[in-house]
């Protein structure tokens, strides 16, 4: 009996869900902490993808119960898609959902505010623009709306208008787009009756099985966390392993395996430094050959090398146990593969990603270089049949991540 993470050790979308869904067999509650639909699992079910953005990806498992914890952002009508897609694959899910009651709630405002807010910007952080930051901002700011406030139709109505009037009054959003925003609010109001049945506290679910096995399932990465990421290109929640303990109410010592998901080489999405980022032939490949669109916005991905600073960092933020490399086979066609192995600063050689993390857009990656094993990996099941070179891929990773690769 244990209770396991699994964390994105890079920018998100190192393939998390795929993770999950191995792990989650047999496991009695699978749970997210943070976030909301800006996340985008990707998995496959009797051939069928499905890109799942709130529901954690225990739901395809059907014994496991899914718990959507307290620090996540929920929103209703993302939830009523989910739920379609569910019911479209013949995905049973009765009493197996349960939206925490202090959840923040996302409403079309929040979007809309998220919308208006990239485009004044100019896109700068390329946000998802799912209502993610405004949300947050709301928590914060003390005048968010939780998932209990659903229950009760009068309160969510009367603090509802008022968000708006705020909203209008300071210039959030644009006046010009009250009719839009009066449309999604009816819609949204219905998908809020239609979730009522799956609000419930998760409190006394996850001490009751304190002691079963409970699989905890980060989004984005940690490289986007608010407090260890590239502020103020993050996303704002802790998608780090620390954020288990607020968003969830699971404190640390009761965590056993932290497992990092790492791509063999690294993705970004939206704005923001990327020490490895190639601009080359190389990078075009990666994109293309790794099939890197987003799952939640179908924009292209940022693609370069591992960056091995980065990852050691991400190691020691998160206290990984293990790491799951991702991917790797899309490095099948590489004659060579690079490894960041320091950064170089103002003729200086850096290991520590902390101390330059305002500086990245300044800093010279360091590589290594290795043979790349140009034949196939399909169809391997087993460590020993690896190539050669790929084999002192993983383990040269392994060490300079210092935590196995598992
Ligand atoms: P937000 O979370 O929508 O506010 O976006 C903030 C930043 O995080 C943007 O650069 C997004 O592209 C990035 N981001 C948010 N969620 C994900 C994810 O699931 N995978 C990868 N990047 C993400």
């Amino acid at each position: 009996m244990s209770i396991n993470a699994i964390i994105g050790g890079q920018w998100g979308d190192e393939g998390k869900g795929k993770i999950v869904d191995l792990l989650s067999k047999g496991v009695k509650i699978v749970a997210r902490y943070q976030g909301g639909a800006n996340a985008g699992h990707t998995v496959y079910y009797n051939n069928n993808k499905i890109v799942l953005h709130q529901i954690p990806t225990g739901v395809l498992r059907d014994k496991s119960l899914c718990i959507l914890g307290k620090g996540m952002v929920i929103d209703p009508i993302g939830i009523v898609e989910e739920i379609d897609c569910l019911n479209e694959n013949s995905i049973s899910f009765k009493d197996r959902i349960v939206i925490d009651y202090y959840a923040h709630l996302v409403t079309p405002i929040h979007k809309m505010i998220d919308r208006e807010t990239e485009l004044k910007s100019g896109n700068k952080i390329g946000t998802t623009c799912k209502g993610i930051g405004p949300t947050y901002s709301d928590k914060f700011n003390r005048i968010g709306l939780r998932m209990v406030d659903i229950l009760n139709n009068n309160y969510l109505k009367t603090k509802i208008e008022e968000r708006i009037n705020s909203a209008l009054e300071n210039n959030e959003i644009n006046k010009n787009s009250i009719d839009e925003l009066e449309k999604e609010m009816k819609y949204f109001y219905e998908c809020c009756e239609m979730i009522k049945y799956f609000i419930k506290d998760s409190f006394p679910i996850i001490y009751n099985n304190i002691n079963d096995n409970i699989l905890i399932e980060g989004a984005q990465g940690t490289l986007l966390d608010i407090d260890h990421g590239t502020y103020p290109f993050v996303t704002s929640s802790s998608c780090s392993s620390g954020g288990i303990a607020t968003g969830l109410g699971i404190p640390g010592n009761k965590v056993n395996d932290i497992i990092g998901i790492f791509k063999a080489y690294v993705t970004r999405v939206g704005g923001g430094p990327f020490p490895t980022e190639l601009f080359d032939e190389d990078g075009d490949r990666l994109q293309s050959i790794g099939k890197e669109f987003g799952a939640t916005t179908g924009r292209k991905r940022r693609c370069g090398w591992f960056d091995a600073v980065a990852g050691n960092y991400s190691v020691k933020i998160n206290g990984l146990t293990g790491v799951a490399l991702t991917k790797l086979d899309i490095l099948d066609s590489f004659k060579k593969i690079k490894v960041c192995t320091h950064y170089e600063f103002k003729g200086e050689l850096i290991s520590n990603m902390s101390s330059v993390l305002n500086n990245l857009e300044d800093i010279v990656p360091v590589y290594k270089e290795f043979s790349g094993w140009e034949t196939s990996l399909e169809n391997i099941e087993s460590y020993d049949d690896f190539p050669k070179e790929a084999k002192i891929y993983i383990e040269y990773l392994s060490e300079i991540l210092e935590v196995p690769i598992r």
